[in-house]
This record gives C-alpha cells, sequence and structure tokens, in this order.
C-alpha cells in the first residue's frame, strides 16, 4: 500500500469524521449564541469531563468565559444548513436563533439555553481552560445530559438517528443503519 504525504496541517482531517455540535452560550447581557464546534471529545467519566477545542478569536469563547458555562446540542443530520449558518457567521453581527428559526428553550443546570430541534443536551460549567497553540482547550464539567429516549438508549439509534459528521469545510456524511457487536478473541 503506497501513502502519499499530506500537508501537516491537514492532520486533523485524518481524525475526522467527527459529531458536529451546535455549542449554546449567553452573555452577561443575556443574548443567547450558538457556534458549530467539531472538535469535542469525553476525557473523564468520573470526574464527568469533555474538552473542546475553540479558537480564542471567537465570539463564543469570550461568551463561555464570561458565564463559565456551555451547552453542547447535538444536532442530527437534517440541521447540516442550520449548523453551517451558525459556523459560518459570528454572534458578534447576527442573532443566530432568529436567522436560523432553532429555538432555544431553558435548560436544566446553566444558563444558556438549549436548542429544542437537537436530540441530546450535555450541559457543563468550565472546570480549566488551557492555552493550546491557536486554540484554547475549555474542559467542562458535564452537570446533567440527556437525550430524546426515540434516538437514544444506552446508545443511538441508528435506524431512526442520523449523526451529523463533519469531513471538511462543507462537506458532511452521515452513518449507516448498522450496528454490530465485535466480540473480544
Ligand atoms: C462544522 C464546523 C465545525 C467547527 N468546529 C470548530 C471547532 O471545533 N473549534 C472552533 O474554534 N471553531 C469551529 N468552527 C468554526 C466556528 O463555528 C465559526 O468560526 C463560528 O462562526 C464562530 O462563531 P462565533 O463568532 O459566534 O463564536 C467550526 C465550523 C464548522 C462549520
Amino acid at each position: 500500500m503506497s501513502k502519499a504525504e499530506i500537508p501537516i496541517r491537514d492532520f486533523p482531517y485524518l481524525l475526522h469524521p467527527y459529531n458536529a455540535t451546535l455549542v449554546t452560550c449567553i452573555g452577561k447581557d443575556g443574548k443567547p449564541n450558538i457556534i458549530a464546534i467539531a472538535w469535542i471529545i469525553p476525557v473523564s467519566i468520573n470526574p464527568p469531563y469533555l474538552v473542546m477545542s475553540i479558537r480564542p478569536t471567537r465570539y463564543s469563547y469570550k461568551l463561555i468565559m464570561e458565564t463559565g458555562e456551555f451547552v453542547v446540542n447535538i444536532p442530527p443530520h437534517k440541521l447540516a444548513s442550520e449548523v453551517i449558518f451558525c459556523g459560518r457567521k459570528s454572534g458578534r453581527n447576527y442573532d443566530k436563533f432568529k436567522e436560523t428559526g432553532l429555538t432555544p428553550m431553558k435548560a436544566r443546570k446553566v444558563t444558556p439555553p438549549i436548542i429544542a430541534e437537537c436530540i441530546a443536551h450535555i450541559e457543563c460549567k468550565v472546570a480549566k481552560a488551557i492555552e493550546t497553540g491557536d486554540h484554547i482547550l475549555i474542559i467542562g464539567e458535564v452537570l446533567t445530559a440527556y437525550a430524546s429516549k426515540e434516538y437514544f438508549e444506552k446508545h443511538y439509534k441508528l435506524e431512526k438517528y442520523n449523526p451529523l459528521l463533519h469531513i471538511r469545510g462543507n462537506l458532511f456524511t452521515t452513518t449507516v443503519n448498522k450496528i454490530e457487536e465485535i466480540k473480544l478473541k
């Protein structure tokens, strides 16, 4: 198998596709915002932590650090164009709830709203922010997490739910309806 060198700045795309999530946050002024985030992973179960990689230039970064809270909302594949809007336009210039028609709903434990059209929600408070290269790692402590029973019970029901998986740029994919249990040999 011959393997071609790729530009180093393209290395992240060898790890994609990742879930494209919609992260909600709110400023001190009470105005909510939505940012598309693909670089987000669980990093600890006890205590429950996830890590999100965000450029400090994002308006959402300022809002998250102001209130110390955010919600990770999981959109289904059919929200791809709303995700592109939230990932290409800044809350500095747009009210993204108004522009996308997504519906803000009260969260259970934090001030930023959840997005009603998403199928799962992970409410977090900022535990730590770590400077790395051109992104900041925000470690979020998970305060509560909930999902639509129609789409998730122990794991996603792929016959009902099409995840929105980000490949690169404006390219997305989803999964096929196939779940296999692999036995340890
Ligand atoms: C699918 C997708 C995934 C993205 N993932 C990230 C990410 O992981 N980290 C990040 O800092 N920006 C990411 N972005 C870019 C931000 O969403 C984008 O810059 C956004 O307009 C910032 O909005 P804000 O200024 O309102 O915070 C992503 C964009 C898209 C379309």
